[in-house]
């Protein structure tokens, strides 16, 4: 009998380890324990599969101290009880998903190379390698996928630039600095299928030239690290890494690096100036990473998501990829729902999904039941969308037009005892908090923010104080170096238009 009980480490965080440790020692027959990744359903975890005729059947929540009733009721043979939540493929919540990049997390064991393949595994690196450099890069384009660490830039003209700059030294980074609030898609994936991680980089690596390849992780996700490190040995003792890659004659080699704890890091310069050694701190661009990056070389510098994308783009042509989605966002993203949502984790889904469809549909409304009163998307240089903006789809132009932001497709949900000028402030605290201090704007703006912010509330000299909070946002949005300072006004402006109703002293 097989049983899998997830290793993802939100799994982990309520009780997954103890839930394991309970099956392996009360199962009273032999079990093959399987620590997959997580299926998503955060509200489910522990949830516990046993593979059966009809297909893996679920429980969830499963706590340590009712394995043992679970396992008198007959839950190794899939027989009913108040947690069974029937055939995890057929759950709403897994049926209605396109899952591309999320394929195989949660299904496979994700340190088993063998797994990996015999779920589909290699197939698009197999038909990277029979192609061209070029080729590649043209596959890519064609599936019209953008990045999808939040800028949307589209990953085959990067690509492609990468290609046609001067080498021979070239590298690949993928960006796993996920630091924006109410996302971990990145973690979920490196620690439920790592090995469509490694495809993508080692797809990555024969379209534009390079032979070495970094992912750099922040230091919050050990777990993570520990299963990237396995699957990449276990990737070098397959062939699939390192000189003459799945017998052919491309070579590449791969290495995680651990960050330190500074969300600038997730900036792409910044980060290349912590994996050289130094202080991360932002660069000037141009130039641009994809002809002067890493140790001053081409480097294509990706999201985990964009590069766990391409196994799947290579194995079903660009073509297949571009019939999903909408206008110029095609594809599918992975949506993560978090905050106070009753039902929270990863949705992937074809791009034009309503945000009503997940916070309320899927997600359930809030945890606490009561009304939805705000949702922030794209992480804390987002923006707020109240609810009568729900029917908006998620596709990057349309939030655009709506001055909102997909970002990294994280979706945070409020009640409606959030404080919104509270949540205001915040946005400049952070922005002070993380600034790397290059620039003025960032730097002085951020605190200078809170103060206003703080006047506004107070009351005191209010309309002078919102022209001078205006002014202050425009000149962070115009003025700053990079996205850290250039988007914090988002969350400002967004609570202000929508809520102006908090900034007010008889609101507190
Ligand atoms: P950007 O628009 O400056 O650049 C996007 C990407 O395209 C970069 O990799 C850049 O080097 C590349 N690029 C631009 N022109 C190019 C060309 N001609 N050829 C090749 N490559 C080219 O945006 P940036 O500053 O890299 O990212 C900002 C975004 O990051 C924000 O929109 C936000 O959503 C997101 N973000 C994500 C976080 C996360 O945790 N995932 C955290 C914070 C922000
Ligand atoms: Fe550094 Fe902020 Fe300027 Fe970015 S905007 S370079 S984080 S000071």
């Amino acid at each position: 009998i097989t049983v899998y009980v997830p290793q993802d480490s939100a799994a982990v965080s309520v009780g997954a380890n103890e839930v394991a440790a309970a099956l392996h020692r009360e199962a009273g027959e032999p079990i093959r324990l399987v620590r997959n990744g997580s299926r998503g359903m955060l509200w489910l975890e522990p949830l516990v599969e046993v593979e059966t005729e009809r297909g893996r059947i679920g429980y969830g929540p499963v706590t340590p101290g009712r394995v043992p009733e679970l396992l008198e009721a007959g839950m190794l043979h899939g027989a009913e009880h108040e947690l069974r939540q029937g055939v995890v493929d057929e759950l709403p919540w897994m049926r209605d998903q396109q899952r591309l990049c999320f394929s195989r997390v949660g299904i496979t064991d994700p340190v088993s190379a063998s797994d990996y393949e015999a779920h589909g595994g290699l197939r698009g690196l197999r038909a990277a390698l029979a192609k061209t450099p070029a080729e590649v890069v043209e596959e890519v384009t064609s599936s019209g996928l953008r990045g999808r660490g939040g800028a949307g830039f589209p990953a085959g003209i990067k690509w492609n630039t990468v290609l046609e700059a001067d080498g021979p030294a070239k590298f690949v980074c993928c960006n796993a600095d996920e630091g924006d609030s109410g996302t971990f898609a990145d973690r979920m994936l490196m620690e439920g299928d790592p090995f469509c991680l490694i495809e993508g980089m080692t797809i990555a690596a024969h379209a534009v030239g390079a032979t070495e390849g970094y992912i750099y992780v922040r230091s919050e996700y050990p777990d993570a690290v520990r299963t990237l490190r396995r699957a990449i040995d276990a990737a070098y003792a397959a062939g699939w890494l390192g000189t003459g890659v799945l017998g052919s004659d491309q070579e590449f080699d791969l290495f995680v690096r651990v960050g330190a704890g500074a969300y600038i890091c997730g900036e792409e310069t910044s980060m290349l100036e912590s994996l050289e050694g130094k202080r991360g701190m932002v660069r000037s661009k141009p130039p641009i990473p994809a002809i002067t990056g890493l140790f001053g070389k081409p480097t294509a510098v990706n999201n985990v998501l964009t590069l766990a994308s391409v196994p799947a783009i290579l194995a079903d042509g660009g073509q297949a990829y571009a019939e999903l989605g909408v206008e110029r966002s095609r594809g599918t993203q992975v949506f993560q729902l978090a905050g106070n949502v009753a039902r929270g984790g990863v949705f992937e889904s074809a791009f034009g999904i309503t945000i009503d469809q997940l916070v309320n549909g899927y997600g359930g409304g809030t945890r606490s039941g009561r009304p939805v009163r705000a949702v922030q998307i794209g992480g804390p240089l987002g923006s707020y969308v109240p609810p009568e903006q729900f029917d908006l789809p998620m596709d990057y132009e349309a939030l655009a037009a709506a001055q909102a932001m997909l970002g990294h497709g994280g979706i945070t949900v409020f009640d409606d005892t959030v404080d919104m000028a509270a949540m205001a402030r915040f946005a400049f605290e952070f922005c002070a908090e993380e600034s790397c201090g290059k620039c003025t704007p960032c730097r002085v703006g951020a605190v200078r923010g809170v103060e206003v912010v703080d006047r506004i509330v107070g009351d005191q000299d209010r309309d002078g104080n919102l022209a001078v909070l205006n002014d202050l946002c425009e000149l962070m949005t115009d003025g700053s170096l990079c996205a850290m300072g250039g988007l914090t006004p988002n969350p400002v402006r967004s609570a202000l238009a929508h809520f102006p109703e908090d900034f007010t002293k008889e609101a507190k």
